[in-house]
C-alpha cells in the first residue's frame, strides 16, 4: 500500500484499501460550493502547473468543494471514494487547506488515489512567517513567491518587517523622504555595492490581495524607537541631537533611535502609522520596539525633561511611555499593536499589546499567563524559529521538536501561536533564502498545525524527500537532509559565522559616533 506523507502532518488519516478509485485527468469535474472559489483556482492553478493541462472538463472524476460550518476554525474533511474527491471544509481557509493537503497526495501518487479519509485542522490560530527585507529588499514577485510557500505550508500571517536601520522600505505620501532617501543605502555587508529599493502603495495593495487569496493576513512592522536609522537619516529632526546619519551599511545595533523626548517624534509616528493602517487592512500592525540602546537618552535634555515630567526613574520607563503612546493610537482606530519582548523587556506595556517573545528557550516567568493576566503572545523563540541562523545553530530537529507551546501556556488561549523569522542581514539573494527557509519550513509548520501527540521527527525525516518534490514546484532552493540535521562539527562553522557578525556589531561606526555625541551634549551644557 502507498505510504503519503503530508507536511504538516493530518491529525488524522486513514487509507482503506490499497486500489486506486481515482484517477486524474484533463476531463476532471470541478463542483465548487459558495466559499471554495480561492481554493478551487489554487487546485486547477497547480494541476495545469504540474500536470500540464487545464482540468475543466467534465468527466466522471469529481472533485466537489463545500462549505459545512462544522468542526473547528480552519478544519476540513478530505475524502477520496470511486472518482470522486470531496472536500468539506468549516470555511474558505479550511477548503484551501484541504488543497494543500491533496496537492500533497496528488503529487506523490501521480494522480491515482485510493479510498481515504483525512481529518484536519490546525492546533494554533497563529502560524506566521516574517521577512525581513529591509536589510536587503525583495521585490514584489520575491515577495509573492514567500507567500505561495506560506499556503503550501499552511501558514496563515505574513509580518512584513518593512522599516530597519539599513533601509525604509514603504511608500508614506506624507513623508516622501522616508522611502526617498531612507530605501537607499552606499554599500551592502556582501558586494559593496549601493542597495535600495520600496513599495510603493499599489506594491502593497498587490501583495495584500494576493496574501488575501491565499488565507493569509498581512501584518507590517514598522520598527521604533530603535532601528531606525533610515528614518533619521531622511529626517534628521526624529534624533537627539538632530543627526545627519547615513542609512546604515552594517547590520548591528544602533544607538542613534528616536528622541522620544520631542513631541514632534510623536505626531511624525502618528502621521506614519496611519498612512500605515489604510494600507494594511488586518487591523494588525507591529511597533517593533525591540533593541534600543539608552545612551542618546541619557544625554539628551529632551529625553531627560520628559523623564522628569513623567516621574520616571529609569529610561526603560522611557522606552515602556513611547511604545504605550503609539500602541494606544493604534487601539484607538482599532488596529491591535504587537510588540518585541525578550527576557530583558520591562513589564509597563499596556495589557492589549501583543507580545512577540523571540528570547531562547522557554518563554520566562515573566510572560506566563499569571504574571500577565490576559496578555496575547506569539512565540518566536529564537532557539528554534529564527531561520537566518545557521544549521549550525538551529537545525532541523530543534524547529520541529522545540514546542511553541512551552511552560505556563500549555492550557492557555493566551498564546496564540508561533511565528518563523527569516532576517536577512545575511541574507542577500533568494538562493540564500531558500536554503535558510527549507526545509525548515515544513519543520515549523508541522509544529504550529499538528498535534503534538500526533507529531514524530522520524517520520518528518521520512518524508523529506516527498516534501522536496512539493519544493520543485516553486523556484526555492533548499538545504539538503544533510545540511539540515544536527553534526557535530558544523558548530564551528557557526562560531566563524558568529565571529563575523561581532566584527560587524561592535565595528568603530557605534564607538566613533557615541564620542561625537557625547562632545556635543558635554559642549551643550
Ligand atoms: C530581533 O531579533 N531583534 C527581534
Ligand atoms: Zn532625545
Amino acid at each position: 500500500m502507498m505510504k503519503f506523507h503530508i507536511i504538516p502532518k493530518p491529525q488524522s488519516f486513514t487509507v482503506s484499501g490499497g486500489e486506486a478509485v481515482f484517477a486524474l485527468d484533463d476531463m476532471l469535474n470541478f463542483q465548487v460550493g459558495i466559499g471554495c472559489k480561492n481554493a478551487a483556482k489554487d487546485l486547477s492553478d497547480f494541476i495545469s502547473k504540474v500536470f500540464g493541462f487545464d482540468p475543466m472538463g467534465s468527466g466522471s472524476e469529481t472533485v466537489s468543494f463545500e462549505l459545512d460550518r462544522t468542526g473547528k476554525d480552519e478544519s476540513y474533511r478530505l475524502s477520496v471514494s470511486e472518482h470522486q474527491i470531496q472536500i468539506k471544509a468549516h470555511d474558505e481557509a479550511g477548503a484551501f487547506y484541504a488543497v494543500q493537503t491533496l496537492k500533497q497526495l496528488l503529487l506523490q501518487s501521480k494522480g491515482t488515489l485510493p479510498a481515504l479519509q483525512i481529518d484536519d485542522y490546525p492546533v494554533c490560530s497563529y502560524r506566521g512567517f516574517m521577512l525581513d527585507v529591509s536589510r536587503y529588499f525583495f521585490t514584489v514577485e520575491a515577495v509573492k513567491l514567500f507567500l505561495d510557500a506560506m499556503a503550501l505550508h499552511k501558514l496563515n500571517v505574513f509580518h512584513w518587517h518593512l522599516t530597519d536601520d539599513q533601509g525604509w522600505r514603504v511608500e508614506i505620501y506624507s513623508k516622501l523622504l522616508l522611502a526617498q532617501i531612507g530605501s537607499q543605502r552606499a554599500y551592502t555587508n556582501f558586494g559593496k555595492t549601493p542597495h535600495g529599493g520600496f513599495y510603493s502603495k499599489a506594491d502593497i495593495e498587490e501583495i495584500v490581495r494576493y496574501a488575501h487569496e491565499r488565507y493569509i493576513k498581512v501584518i507590517p512592522e514598522i520598527d521604533s524607537p530603535g532601528h531606525v536609522v533610515s528614518a533619521i537619516a531622511a529626517y534628521p529632526s526624529l534624533s537627539c541631537f538632530n543627526r545627519q546619519l547615513d542609512v546604515s551599511t552594517h547590520s548591528g545595533i544602533k544607538n542613534d533611535v528616536l528622541c522620544v523626548g520631542k513631541e514632534s517624534t510623536f505626531s511624525f509616528m502618528f502621521d506614519v502609522l496611519d498612512e500605515i493602517c489604510e494600507m494594511f487592512p488586518d487591523k494588525i500592525v507591529h511597533l517593533g520596539g525591540d533593541e534600543v540602546p539608552t545612551k542618546r537618552w541619557k544625554l539628551c535634555p529632551d529625553c531627560q525633561r520628559r523623564m522628569e515630567e513623567l516621574g520616571l526613574t529609569d529610561e526603560k520607563g522611557l522606552h515602556a511611555y513611547y511604545i504605550n503612546r503609539l500602541a494606544s493610537h493604534l487601539t484607538e482606530k482599532g488596529v491591535q499593536p504587537v510588540m518585541w519582548y525578550d527576557e530583558s523587556s520591562d513589564n509597563r506595556y499596556n495589557s492589549d499589546i501583543i507580545f512577540q517573545y523571540w528570547g531562547q528557550k522557554d518563554v520566562p516567568d515573566g510572560l506566563t499567563s499569571e504574571a500577565n493576566g490576559e496578555r496575547k503572545v506569539i512565540s518566536s523563540r529564537s532557539d528554534a524559529f529564527y531561520l537566518d541562523l545557521p544549521y549550525g545553530k538551529i537545525n532541523l530537529k530543534q524547529t520541529y521538536e522545540n514546542d511553541a507551546f512551552v511552560d505556563g501556556f500549555e492550557k492557555s488561549d493566551n498564546l496564540l501561536g508561533a511565528e518563523a523569522c527569516l532576517w536577512t542581514e545575511y541574507v542577500p539573494s533568494m538562493a540564500k533564502a531558500g536554503y535558510c527557509t527549507f526545509p525548515r519550513l515544513g519543520a515549523f509548520s508541522e509544529n504550529v498545525w499538528t498535534e503534538k501527540k500526533n507529531r514524530d521527527f522520524k517520520e518528518f525525516l521520512a518524508g523529506l524527500k516527498a516534501y522536496e518534490r512539493l519544493l520543485d514546484t516553486l523556484p526555492f532552493d533548499y538545504a539538503s537532509k544533510k545540511q539540515a540535521m544536527p553534526w557535530p562539527l558544523r558548530k564551528y562553522g557557526y562560531l566563524l559565522w558568529f565571529e563575523r557578525r561581532k566584527l560587524h556589531w561592535q565595528g568603530l561606526h557605534n564607538l566613533i559616533d557615541d564620542r561625537k555625541v557625547e562632545k556635543e551634549a558635554e559642549n551643550r551644557i
